[in-house]
């Protein structure tokens, strides 16, 4: 957990990456455009509003006409109403169309998550997707709401008053000018001293968010090895850090915000000196002294926000820029055909793959299964067996060799296609929240609540189903029922079954379960078995057993195959994995007699 999560490059963004977001903004040009009007005009409202006080002053107060003074009083107090009326309406557009801009992108990229290739998953941290997704967006809402548009109309102000100073009286003007250099030098030393400490804040925010989450999902892991006392110096440790950070822009905050009042103060100072002999000499009227007294308090608070803001924006366009890298990333290469039927013949010709950079972890291996066969798959950990089993689900391209379902090679048909016919019974059980019903069906149309139904039956979930509350319809996971790890099993099972696969893959969990359990599975693997092509990553000698063949892999290379018996009788590594894995390990009871 470093930096990736919020501020991962050290340079200086780039405005051009805000193109990225053209497609998500454009839908609501419109509505953007007019928010930026009305912004325009509540700062011409604001700038507006001192000059009619010097009109009043100048004009009928200097006269002493009543009726004139009280409609400038009147227009002045219109003049505020339709500033706040304007600024409601800009804020309440730009921030409902920047949300909906944003709620676009959330999804897009969640999209996007999905079609990235499988292999980018083996590089990524899922925290830096997640981040993508949550943090990434969030700071662009500053970006949208108070960012961009705020720095719009900041800007548009200060230019509107310097402008409305020199023509009200260059000389005056001139004289309030004078700090502009000081606080030009002010702003660009916080500026920078903000950007490395508001980096600083954000990377220990991301570390202490990432420890909690980690020592959080690991408690029962530190509660059951005596940890606590280790955890809780690691969080202090991140949360001390984090305050430090914390403090130093605290205390930045302190020196600047005051800074800008000062010399904002000596503005006024040097206006009310200059002014006030202007008056004397009747060079310059009262009434624009007052209205430079107000310029000059209206001025200050936008440059003060802007440079407080320039970091903000910095933050945004590097999150844009982390979005649009994730956005622009090269997908799963697109489908090809679909075929009319599946009859669910399995080739592997010669197959070689290896992770990115990494020596291959599958190595020149040709097998068939044909349909209705049960081949098991067996070899030592890390042997290549999950990886051999999703090069056959399409999700990694095999560079060398070829795999066919069919006959037909699987970089000619459609990955949707491939998946709905050869289903994959993985390793780990994963459930989402939900009932128990959506956790068969997985959103897929095709299957319906009979075929789940079925299904369940078929690999004995049924009964425990319907003992729940309410049936197929409880929820697990949260505030659901805890599913026991057969149950969860089985649900795996039913969730591939129920789409009535012409290829079973299944991976075998390679933890232990209990002998109840294993009865279980036993049972349901007749049924899932039936009518199929069948690839099992066996750990269990009751599955290898069954297996009308057993493929020995080790090292990513087919070692050997044979029937159960064959490769007992050999004496190879078979043997040896017998001895040591499954003579000892799980396995139907009694099922440990002599070959
Ligand atoms: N996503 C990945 N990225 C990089 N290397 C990987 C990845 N998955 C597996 N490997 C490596 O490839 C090799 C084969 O791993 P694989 O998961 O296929 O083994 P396995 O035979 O299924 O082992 P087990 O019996 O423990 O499940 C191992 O050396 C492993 O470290
Ligand atoms: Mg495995």
């Amino acid at each position: 957990m470093r930096g990736w999560q919020l501020d991962a490059g050290g340079h200086r963004a780039d405005w051009r990456v805000l193109r990225r977001l053209g497609p998500f903004v454009r839908p609501h040009a419109r509505a953007v455009v007019a928010g930026l009007v009305l912004m325009a005009a509540a700062s011409a409202a604001r700038i507006l509003g001192p000059y009619l006080v010097k009109v009043a002053i100048d004009g009928p107060a200097a006269r002493g006409d009543v009726a004139g003074l009280a409609a400038l009083s009147a227009a002045y107090l219109a003049i505020k109403l339709l500033e706040g009326g304007l600024d409601a309406a800009h804020t309440v557009l730009l921030r409902v169309r920047g949300e909906d801009v944003l709620r676009d992108l959330r999804s897009a990229l969640f999209a996007k998550a999905h079609r990235l290739p499988a292999a980018y998953y083996d590089v990524t941290p899922s925290g830096a997707v997640l981040a993508r997704i949550t943090s990434d967006v969030a700071v662009l809402s500053d970006l949208f709401s108070s960012g961009m548009a705020a720095l719009f109309g900041d800007v548009l102000l200060i230019v509107g008053i310097l402008v409305a100073m020199f023509r009200l009286d260059p000389g005056l003007a001139l004289t309030a000018y004078a700090v502009l250099p000081v606080l030009a030098a002010l702003s660009e030393w916080f500026r920078r001293r903000m950007r490395v400490v508001y980096r600083e804040t954000r990377e220990k925010t991301s570390r202490l968010t990432g420890i909690l989450g980690e020592h959080l999902r690991g408690a029962a892991v530190v509660r059951l090895f005596g940890a606590e006392a280790w955890s809780d110096d690691q969080f202090a440790r991140a949360n001390a850090d984090h305050l430090r950070a914390f403090l130093k822009s605290v205390t930045l905050y302190a020196l600047f915000f005051p800074a800008v009042e000062l010399a904002a103060s000596v503005a006024t100072a040097g206006v009310l000196w200059r002014g006030g002999v202007g008056v004397a000499g009747g060079a310059v009227t009262f009434g624009t002294l007052v209205a430079f007294f107000e310029y000059v308090q209206r001025f200050f608070r936008p440059v003060r926000d802007l440079s407080e803001k320039f970091n903000v924006l910095q933050a945004s366009l590097a999150a844009v820029e982390r979005i649009s890298e994730f956005l622009d990333r090269p997908e799963e290469p697109p489908g090809g055909r679909e075929q009319p039927r599946a009859a669910g013949q399995v080739v592997f010709e010669r197959v070689t793959f290896s992770y990115d950079g990494q020596p291959p972890a599958v190595q020149d291996v040709s097998l068939i299964v044909e349909p209705g066969e049960v081949v098991a798959l067996v070899g030592p950990t890390g042997a290549g067996k999950t990886t051999l089993v999703h090069l056959l689900l399409g999700l990694y391209r095999c560079p060398a060799g070829t795999i066919r379902l069919d006959g037909v090679s699987l970089d000619a048909l459609d990955p949707a296609w491939l998946r709905r016919h050869v289903a994959l019974v993985p390793q780990d059980v994963f459930l989402f929240r939900g009932s128990v019903m959506d956790n068969i069906r997985l959103g897929r149309e095709w299957v319906g609540r009979g075929d789940a139904e079925a299904a369940a039956r078929a690999v004995g979930l049924h009964d425990a189903v319907a003992a729940l509350p309410d049936g197929y319809d409880t929820p697990v996971l949260e505030e659901g029922v805890r599913l026991s790890s057969g149950q969860r099993q089985l649900v795996s099972f039913a969730r591939a079954l129920a789409g009535d696969p012409r290829v079973l893959v299944l991976d075998e969990a390679t933890s232990e379960v209990d002998q109840a359990t294993e009865a279980v599975i036993e049972q349901a693997l007749d049924t899932l078995f039936r009518g199929r092509t069948n690839l099992v990553v066996a750990h269990r000698l009751a599955t290898v057993r069954r297996a009308d063949r057993v493929v020995v892999l080790a090292r990513g290379r087919i070692a050997e195959q044979g029937t159960h018996r064959e490769l007992l009788e050999r004496g190879g590594l078979y043997r040896t994995l017998y001895e040591l894995q499954f003579r000892t390990s799980s396995g139907l009871p009694g099922a440990e007699e002599a070959p």
